[in-house]
């Protein structure tokens, strides 16, 4: 214990290296227009499917999260912890599910032979394309993460989700053990998966939301959990495949 703190104090990690407040007071303007973008998903969720939702959205804003807003320094920092957080190691075959704008499978392409960016909506995906065009090794198709084809079982050895399962319609139990169990059955023997979502002060209704979607991959028998980490102002969780996975549950 002592010596992993000493180890901690005098060699710290890439992560450690990072600005802690990552967020400067201009960032204020991040969250407003998340928190603008999110009611408006919400809003819309109630009488369309999630593709046209997520389609509207996109055709609204060209970057409804101001994620690529160079405006604003805690997405790319955010970006950077997030990949401090992987293993040390060179991915085959990534796929990052409701990857957006593509920022991070960008980063991740950096760390593996090919990956693969994912997101329901077709108008984030040609943006996705035009930015990571000079990118060889990464691709992105549009997609829905509880509708993908039997071909991507078992062909992942890293999966990330993030900041994408809060948006699932309805958001309950089933829903979310549905959607972890399909997320299971994409890794490959071996495999992780890296699951993100907003924490912010851990007793208001986002974080338990988000606290519930990481509870439902830790109780799931297919994850074994890596570890956790609460960060200002995300919850990221490294699972692996346990050793009593068993393949293709619905
Ligand atoms: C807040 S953005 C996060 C983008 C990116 N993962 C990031 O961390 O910056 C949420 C994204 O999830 C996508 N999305 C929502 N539901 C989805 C689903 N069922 N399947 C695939 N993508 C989905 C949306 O279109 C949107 O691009």
């Amino acid at each position: 214990m002592t010596l992993d703190w000493r180890r901690r104090l005098f060699h710290p990690t890439v992560e450690q290296r990072l600005p802690w407040l990552f967020m400067l007071p201009r960032d204020i303007g991040l969250f407003l227009k998340s928190a603008r973008t999110d009611a408006k998903v919400a809003r819309l969720l109630r009488n369309k499917a999630a593709g046209d939702t997520f389609e509207a959205i996109y055709r609204e804003s060209a970057d409804p999260w101001a994620s690529a807003s160079p405006r604003y320094r805690y997405q790319r920092l955010k970006c950077e912890r997030l990949m401090a957080l992987l293993p040390k190691q060179r991915f085959r075959n990534v796929l990052d599910l409701g990857c957006g704008l593509g920022l991070l499978s960008q980063q991740l392409a950096k760390c593996a032979e090919h990956v693969l960016g994912m997101d329901i909506s077709s108008t984030a995906i040609g943006h996705a394309r035009q930015r990571g065009a000079a990118l060889s090794n990464l691709d992105f198709e549009p997609g829905d993460l509880l509708k993908l084809p039997p071909s991507f079982d078992g062909k992942f050895d890293l999966v990330v989700v993030s900041d994408v399962l809060y948006y699932l319609s309805p958001l309950d139990r089933p829903t979310l053990s549905s959607a972890v169990h399909k997320i299971a059955n994409l890794l490959s023997p071996g495999g992780i998966c890296l699951v993100v979502n907003h924490y912010f002060f851990s007793v208001d209704p986002d974080s338990k939301v988000s606290r519930n979607i990481h509870r439902t991959f830790s109780d799931c028998p297919r994850f074994a959990m890596i570890s956790e980490h609460r960060r200002p102002f995300f919850l990221a969780s490294l699972f692996s495949m346990s050793a009593l996975s068993v393949p293709a549950v619905p």
